[in-house]
C-alpha cells in the first residue's frame, strides 16, 4: 500500500531496543541522504551534490549484558558470531570502532533500528554504520573526531560497497546540502523555491553491483564511458548554480539529462525509468534516479503546489512509498 512520509513513525523507533534500566548505554544516530547529482561519477573524482534527509534515520544502541556479543535489528537478532551476510557491514563497524578505542566484544549488544529503507540509494548502510560507531564509542565514553568517525564508517562501507567515494559516509552526518569531491565537502547555499519528491520503486538495488558494472564498462569502452562520466560531472556544477539562483526549470532539465546519462552508464532499471516518466508526465520539472541505481529511488523536482499531485501519480505508477521534502531536505 503506497504511503506518504509520516514523521510520527519516528516516535516509535526510540522504544525499539531497550537495554535493562540502569545499565550504561551508548546511543548514536545518523540520517538518510539524497544524492541530487554526481552518483557514480563521484567515485572517479567528479563533483556530487547531496542533501540530508534528517527525518529518516538509523538509530543504534549499545550496552553490555552477559558474555556473548549480540546484534539486534529488524533483519536479524541473535549472536554476532553467527550473523548472516546482511550484518557483515554493521559487524565491521562494531569491530573497527572497538579496535580504534581499545574496547572488546565481550558481552556487547548492539541494536540498530530505523526508517531508512535498505538498498534504495538513500544511505541506509552508511547511516547504520555511523549510528553504530557513535553508540559503541559513546558506551566507552570516547568522543571521536569527525575524521575518525568518517574513517570508521568508510571501513564498514568498504564491506557494503567495495570502494566507496565517501559521499554516503559524509552525507549521512551533514546538517545541510553539500558539494562533495575527492573526500571533501563545501556547503551549497540552496535558494531553490521548489521541492523534491522522492519515490521508491520497491526494487532492491545493489550499489556494489552498479559500481562494478560502471568499472567494467570503463575497462571495456574507456573513451565513451569517460565522456559520459565527464558530462555527468559537469552537470553537478551547473546544477549547483541552478540551486543557488533558484532556477527549477533548468535544474529539472539537468536532472532528466542526468537520468539519460546514468541509463547510458547502465545503472538504471525499467522501474526507475517508469517512475521518471510518471513524474515528468505529472508536471515535475525533471527527474532522475538517485543513489546507486539498479532499483531503489527516483527524485523529481517539483513546484511546491504540485508535490501531492506528483506523489499520487508516482504511487499510481507503482511507487511503494513517496517522500516530499523542501529544497534543503526537510519534510514538507
Ligand atoms: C551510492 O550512494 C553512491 C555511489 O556514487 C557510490 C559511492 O559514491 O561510493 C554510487
Amino acid at each position: 500500500m503506497p504511503s506518504s512520509f509520516d514523521v510520527t513513525s519516528l516516535a516509535s523507533l526510540d522504544t525499539s531496543a531497550l537495554p535493562r534500566i540502569g545499565r550504561a548505554v551508548g546511543r548514536g544516530s545518523a540520517h538518510a541522504k539524497l544524492i541530487l547529482f554526481g552518483e557514480h561519477v563521484v567515485v572517479y573524482g567528479k563533483p556530487a551534490v547531496a542533501l540530508p534527509l534528517r527525518a529518516m534515520r538509523m538509530r543504534a544502541t549499545a550496552w553490555r549484558e552477559g558474555t556473548e556479543p549480540r546484534f539486534e535489528s529488524d533483519h536479524y537478532t541473535g549472536p554476532l558470531a553467527t550473523a548472516p551476510e546482511i550484518v557483515e557491514a554493521p559487524r565491521k563497524a562494531i569491530e573497527e570502532t572497538l579496535r580504534a578505542i581499545g574496547g572488546d566484544l565481550e558481552g556487547l549488544t548492539v541494536a540498530v533500528r530505523g526508517n531508512i529503507p535498505l538498498g534504495r540509494g538513500l544511505g541506509s548502510s552508511a547511516a547504520a554504520a555511523g549510528a553504530i560507531v557513535d553508540a559503541v564509542s559513546r558506551l566507552h565514553n570516547v568522543t571521536l573526531s569527525g575524521g575518525e568517525h568518517f574513517a570508521l564508517v568508510q571501513l564498514a562501507e568498504q564491506v557494503a560497497h567495495g570502494k566507496p567515494s565517501g559521499l554516503d559516509a559524509l552525507a549521512t552526518t551533514i546538517p545541510s546540502p553539500i558539494r562533495f569531491q575527492n573526500a571533501s565537502a563545501v556547503p551549497v547555499p540552496v535558494a531553490l523555491d521548489a521541492c523534491f519528491v522522492i519515490a521508491d520503486t520497491g526494487v532492491h538495488g545493489s550499489t556494489r553491483q552498479a559500481v562494478d558494472d560502471v568499472r567494467t564498462s570503463l575497462e571495456r569502452d574507456n573513451d565513451s564511458t569517460m565522456a559520459t562520466i565527464d558530462a555527468l560531472g559537469e552537470l553537478s556544477d551547473s546544477a549547483i548554480a541552478d540551486l543557488e539562483t533558484n532556477e527549477p526549470r533548468s535544474l529539472g532539465a539537468r536532472m532528466s539529462q542526468a537520468h539519460e546519462l546514468l541509463s547510458k552508464l547502465g545503472v538504471s532499471h525499467p522501474a526507475l525509468d517508469g517512475l521518471v516518466a510518471a513524474a515528468t508526465g505529472a508536471g515535475a520539472f525533471g527527474a532522475k534516479l538517485t543513489g546507486g541505481g539498479l532499483g531503489g529511488c527516483i527524485v523529481a523536482v517539483v513546484e511546491r503546489g504540485n508535490a501531492s499531485a506528483v506523489a499520487s501519480a508516482l504511487q499510481s505508477a507503482g511507487a511503494i512509498q513517496t517522500w516530499s521534502v523542501t529544497s534543503t531536505g526537510t519534510p514538507l
